[in-house]
C-alpha cells in the first residue's frame, strides 16, 4: 500500500520477536509510515531494516531524528516507562507494548509527562479495534442481551517457555499470565463494558521454576518471580461482576476466552489476543447463532492502534488504544495483585473514558470515514 504524504513517520525502538507483527500489519494502515528502527542490539535493528526496508540506527540517534513523530517502544516490560520517558522527553509521541509500565508509580509518571508536554501516550494491546471485539461492542451497544449483569474471562496456558526464544522475562516481576495476558482481557473487558470499580482475587505460583522446553537451549531453567495463576473478580463501574483468571500453570482446559450473561442472553467474545471472530450469541437462553462480524479489521493487525493515535493527533480527537486506559488496565492489575497478598477489596481510582467504537464501514487502511 503507497502511504500518502500525510501519514506520519515512526520509528521503532524494541526489534524483537513482536516487531514483525507490528511491521507487517502496518503496512496495510494509511495513517502511519514506520520509517526507521532502533534497539540495544545493533545487529536486531539491522536484521529488521534489511528485512522491512528500514533505516537501521542507535537509540539515541532515532530520538534525536527530526523525521520521526512518533515512537514505537516494543522494548521489554521493565524498560516500557523509561523508553515512553526518554520518546517523550524527546519531544516525540510514544505507543508502547504491554503493559503499559511495571510499576503503577511509573506508569503514572509517564501519563504526567505526556500531558506537561502536550504529546500523546498510547498503548498495547490494539486487538479491542479488531472485528470480533467491535462486533462484541455493537451487539451490546445495541441491546441485543440487555444489560451485562456477570461473565466469565479465561486465559490459561502451560506458559511460554516452551515457544518463546527469551522466555525469561515472562516469569519476573512485570510478567506472569496477569501483566502478561491480562492487557488482552482486561482492555477488551472495558472496550465493552467501561471502566472497573473494584476488584478482589486469589493468587499462587504453581512452580518456582520453569524449564525451557524448546530449541537447542532446551533445559535451560527460569526463576519466578510472580504468581502464574490468578483468580479474581472485576466489579465494573456499570455493575457487571466478571470472573477473571489468567494462568500459566493449566496443561489443557474447555472454557471460552470470554462470555458475557445479559439480561436477555449470552455473548460468547472472541480470543482478545487476536482481531478476528467468531461471535456467538445465544438469545432468552435459545440455540447459539455465529453473528456476522458488522466491522473490518479481521486479521493480525498489531498497528491498528498507533495508526489510530495517528488519526487522532491529527484530529485533534481521542485516541481509542490511549495512555489512559493502558494506566487503567495497570492499576486493575496491580488491585488484583495487592487484593491477593492481602486479602481484601480493592478500589479503582483511575476511570477512564470508554473507547468510542470504530465506526462500521471504514474504507481498508483507514480509521475514520
Ligand atoms: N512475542 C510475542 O508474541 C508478543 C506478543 C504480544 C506482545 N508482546 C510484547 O512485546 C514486548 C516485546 O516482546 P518481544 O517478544 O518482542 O521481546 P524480545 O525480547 O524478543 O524483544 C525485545 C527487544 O527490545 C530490545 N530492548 C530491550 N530493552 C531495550 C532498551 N532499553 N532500549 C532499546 N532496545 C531494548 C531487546 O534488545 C530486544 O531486541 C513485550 O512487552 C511483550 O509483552 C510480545
Amino acid at each position: 500500500m503507497n502511504k500518502p504524504e500525510e501519514a506520519l513517520k515512526v520509528g521503532i525502538i524494541g526489534c524483537g520477536m513482536i516487531s514483525k507483527a507490528y511491521l507487517t500489519a502496518s503496512q496495510n494502515l494509511l495513517d502511519i509510515d514506520i520509517v526507521k528502527c532502533a534497539d540495544l542490539n545493533m545487529e536486531a535493528a539491522k536484521a529488521k531494516a534489511e528485512e522491512y526496508g528500514l533505516l537501521p540506527m542507535a537509540v539515541d540517534e532515532l530520538l534525536a531524528d527530526p523525521e520521526i513523530e512518533i515512537v514505537l517502544n516494543l522494548t521489554i516490560p521493565a524498560a516500557h516507562a523509561q523508553v515512553n520517558k526518554q520518546i517523550l522527553n524527546a519531544g516525540k509521541h510514544a505507543y508502547c507494548e504491554k503493559p503499559f509500565a511495571v510499576d503503577l508509580e511509573d506508569g503514572r509518571e509517564v501519563l504526567e509527562l505526556a500531558k506537561e508536554k502536550g504529546l500523546r501516550v498510547g498503548c498495547a494491546p490494539d486487538t479491542f479495534l479488531g472485528a470480533g471485539n467491535q462486533t462484541c461492542r455493537k451487539i451490546l451497544d445495541d441491546g441485543w442481551i440487555g444489560n451485562v449483569l456477570s461473565g466469565t474471562a479465561f486465559m490459561m496456558s502451560a506458559g511460554v517457555e516452551n515457544w518463546h526464544s527469551n522466555p525469561g522475562f515472562y516469569y519476573l516481576k512485570g510478567g506472569g499470565p496477569l501483566f502478561d495476558m491480562g492487557p488482552y482481557y482486561i482492555t477488551a473487558l472495558v472496550n465493552l463494558l467501561g471502566p472497573v470499580g473494584s476488584v478482589c482475587a486469589a493468587g499462587k505460583k504453581g512452580f518456582s521454576e520453569r524449564i525451557r522446553t524448546c530449541d537447542d537451549r532446551y533445559g535451560e531453567i527460569y526463576p519466578v518471580e510472580v504468581n502464574t495463576h490468578v483468580t479474581g473478580n472485576l466489579l465494573f463501574k456499570n455493575g457487571a461482576v466478571i470472573t477473571l483468571v489468567m494462568s500459566f500453570d493449566v496443561k489443557k482446559h474447555s472454557h471460552k476466552p470470554i462470555e458475557l450473561y445479559g439480561e436477555t442472553g449470552t455473548l460468547q467474545v472472541p480470543d482478545p489476543n487476536t482481531f478476528s471472530g467468531p461471535v456467538n450469541l445465544s438469545m432468552k437462553g435459545g440455540e447459539w447463532m455465529e453473528a456476522p462480524l458488522s466491522h473490518g479489521y479481521d486479521e493480525q493487525m498489531r498497528s491498528i492502534g498507533v495508526a489510530d493515535m495517528a488519526r487522532a493527533i491529527k484530529t485533534n480527537t481521542p485516541a481509542r488504544a490511549s495512555g489512559d486506559l493502558a494506566f487503567h488496565v495497570l492499576e486493575v492489575m496491580h488491585a488484583l495483585e495487592r487484593s491477593s497478598a492481602e486479602r481484601f477489596f480493592v478500589d479503582i481510582e483511575s476511570e477512564p473514558e470508554q473507547p468510542a467504537p470504530l465506526p462500521l464501514h471504514l474504507q481498508p487502511g483507514k480509521l475514520d470515514e
